[in-house]
């Protein structure tokens, strides 16, 4: 470790935040790129009500860059100077730059569903089916309405579908019309459904996905779960939900950092700290 006076400091602030994996990750980077003597980057726990205490600390502290999690990403926007015009649609922001003493508000979370999918394909034109409408649906939602496909949302709660559809153009339809992701081309889960520890849960019947189908799941605790097995039986292509915090990921420590970050750098770094085989 070579810190210094110079050193710039980076964190994530959540609660609760001890799971975050952005320490090991960046900390890791910044060593694999040479850059840890000017950057370091931790994690503090913050409850909503510390929130306004806690930017103020920020920007007093002239701390670089900060990463919102759960529950802060609507929280901290009126403490910001700037909001990115992204951050401000998608109505989130995960991610905050100090420059001069300004902060701004910025959204990569969208970053980490489109960029993986647009490696496979074009999204334009495309029929998607977005499986839930929470916070990652949201993100989600406004990148896919963003390049031109035609979104359909499906949610347990179909008032919540409706409400976030109607915003996106899209239409929102409960769960029971699951069945109807069969005609669509991109299949996208951001529930919780099938995250450890209750990884034999599936937010989709297997039967319903098919070998034309590209199936996105958000979930990444267990790398492979329910959902990413099924579609691979059933011949689909499959992007896992750590390929969303690569993407999101490279977005961000370009923000902070300034340099680009090769996708295989991110992806040897996370799938080392997540213990994921080569290739598998
Ligand atoms: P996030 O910020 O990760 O998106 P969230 O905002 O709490 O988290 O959203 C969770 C999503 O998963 C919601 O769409 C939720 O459905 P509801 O809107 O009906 O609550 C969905 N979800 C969670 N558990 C579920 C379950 N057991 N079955 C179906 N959907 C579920």
């Amino acid at each position: 470790m070579n810190i210094t006076a110079k050193t710039k400091v980076c964190m994530v602030i959540g609660d609760p935040v001890e799971h975050s994996l952005g320490p090991v990750i960046y900390n890791e980077i910044y060593k694999k790129l040479g850059i840890e003597d000017q950057f370091v980057y931790v994690a503090s726990n913050v409850t909503t009500d510390m929130i306004e205490d806690c930017i103020k600390g920020v920007r007093a502290m002239g701390i670089r860059g900060v990463s919102c999690t759960i529950p802060h990403k609507q929280a901290v926007m009126v403490f910001l100077d700037e909001i990115d015009g992204v951050a401000a649609r998608i109505g989130a922001v995960n991610t905050i730059v100090q420059n001069d003493g300004k902060l701004k508000g910025y959204n990569t979370d969208w970053h980490g569903v489109i960029k993986p999918i647009e490696q496979i394909t074009s999204l334009t034109g495309k029929k998607v089916a977005l499986l839930g409408a929470g916070g990652a649906a949201r993100a989600a939602g406004f990148g896919i309405a963003d390049r031109g496909a035609s979104l359909t949302i499906f949610n347990r709660s179909f008032d919540k579908a409706q409400k976030l559809a109607n915003e996106l153009g899209a239409f929102a339809k409960t769960l029971e019309e699951l069945e109807g992701v069969k005609s669509a081309d991109i299949i996208i889960n951001t529930t919780s459904v099938g995250m450890s520890p209750a990884d034999k849960e599936t937010p989709l019947p297997k039967e319903f996905i098919t070998s034309n189908h590209l199936v996105f799941d958000a979930v990444y605790t267990p790398y492979a779960t329910q959902l990413m097995r099924d579609a691979k039986e059933q011949g689909a292509t499959v992007i896992h939900g750590t390929e969303m915090l690569i993407y999101q990921g490279i977005e961000q420590f370009k923000l902070y950092t300034g340099h680009n970050l090769p996708v295989e750098t991110m992806r040897q770094t996370l799938h080392k700290i997540l213990n994921i085989e080569a290739g598998k």
